[in-house]
């Protein structure tokens, strides 16, 4: 059983460490690794690095036959994700859309059976309309995405779930909470960013700015967890899970958290504007039910566990 992993940023990487840890030798495909920040998640000679772009096709298939493939974790996205997404959507939507129809289709010419793809929450929270589903059908019937990064996303699923149903490939998409955690190079989204930026200037004891919104966070490893437990699960179900802390975190829960492991830290709440966009109220909470029955899901960290462990890891990185 070799594992291709695409994308090897902030939650691939992750991926990678757990499936190492787990006696295994993944294959991390990046189009732009960043090698320094990967080696210090996961050790570079337990894993095949290997350069590949997903908007290529033939270098997906050639990865699966070079390596003899038997599942893939699809976590390459567009930068920046929402915030990217909305000043260069072509960009993203090609990305995002084309480049997983890419590996579904190497996945289906190539006969490996599964494919787990990072999808988001934001198809839980920047969504509009909805509820027209009367007799006769109203074409207001089901929400709809409201931010391009979140209309792929929404594609994305429709697509693998189709795949899963007429093309015998096995498809997950995982809902991931806002995600941080260890990483030192470029990657995440506005959120990741935030917090990291945020937990350094602390540590400097500079003043930090946090977001003010409520989030629905998952630290990475946990969302890589999830991730791990879609490929190795038995019967995928209804097939998409959210993935997140469970609990969203207040912007004072977050201050809390952060003082409570630098005592005194100047913290400021504030919605920076740039970042509008990426940083909603997420007020609602993504159900875990079906990632807990079908997964055995459960985040390992709250935001608490989370920022220590981060920060633990920050000062061991320098
Ligand atoms: N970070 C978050 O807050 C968050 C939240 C929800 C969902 N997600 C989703 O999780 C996935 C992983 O996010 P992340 O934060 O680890 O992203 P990241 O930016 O850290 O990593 C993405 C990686 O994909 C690579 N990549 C980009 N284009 C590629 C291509 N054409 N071919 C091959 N590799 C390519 C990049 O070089 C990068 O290393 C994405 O699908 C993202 O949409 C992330």
């Amino acid at each position: 059983m070799t594992t291709l992993v695409i994308g090897a940023g902030l939650v691939g990487s992750q991926v990678a460490r757990i499936l190492v840890e787990e006696g295994k030798k993944p294959v991390l495909m990046d189009s732009a690794a960043q090698t320094k920040s990967i080696g210090e998640i996961v050790s570079l000679d337990k894993v095949t690095m290997i350069s590949g772009d997903i908007l290529r096709p033939l270098s997906v298939v050639k990865a699966i036959r070079d390596h003899g493939i038997t599942g893939i974790v699809h976590t390459a996205a567009n930068p920046m994700l929402t915030l990217g997404a909305q000043t260069d959507p072509y960009s993203a939507i090609n990305l995002n859309i084309m480049g997983t129809v890419n590996v579904l289709e190497a996945a289906r010419v190539c006969g490996v059976p599964r494919v787990v793809v990072s999808s988001s929450n934001v198809l839980n929270h920047y969504l509009a309309g909805g509820g027209g589903q009367t007799e006769p059908m109203n074409e207001e019937a089901y929400p709809r995405p409201t931010t391009f990064y979140s209309a792929t996303k929404q594609a994305i699923e429709s697509l693998g779930l189709n795949y899963s149903k007429w093309c015998n490939v096995q498809f997950a998409g995982m809902r991931y909470g806002a995600v941080f955690g260890p990483w030192s190079g470029a990657g995440g989204g506005g959120p990741s960013n935030v917090v990291r930026d945020a937990l350094r200037k602390v540590m400097a004891g500079e003043e930090a700015i946090v977001p003010a919104g409520t989030m629905e966070w998952v630290y990475s490893k946990d969302a890589g967890r999830g991730t791990v437990l879609a490929l190795r699960a038995k019967d995928l179900g209804t097939a998409v899970f959210n993935v997140t802390m469970k609990q969203p975190t207040s912007p004072d829960e977050f201050v809390q958290a952060l003082r409570e492991i630098v005592p005194g830290a100047k913290v400021r709440i504030e919605t920076p504007k740039a970042s509008a966009v990426s940083l909603p109220n997420m007020r609602r909470s993504s159900d875990p039910t079906i990632s807990r029955q079908t997964l055995g899901y459960e985040p390992q960290f709250d935001i608490l566990g989370a920022l220590k462990d981060m920060h633990a890891w920050m000062k061991a990185n320098g």
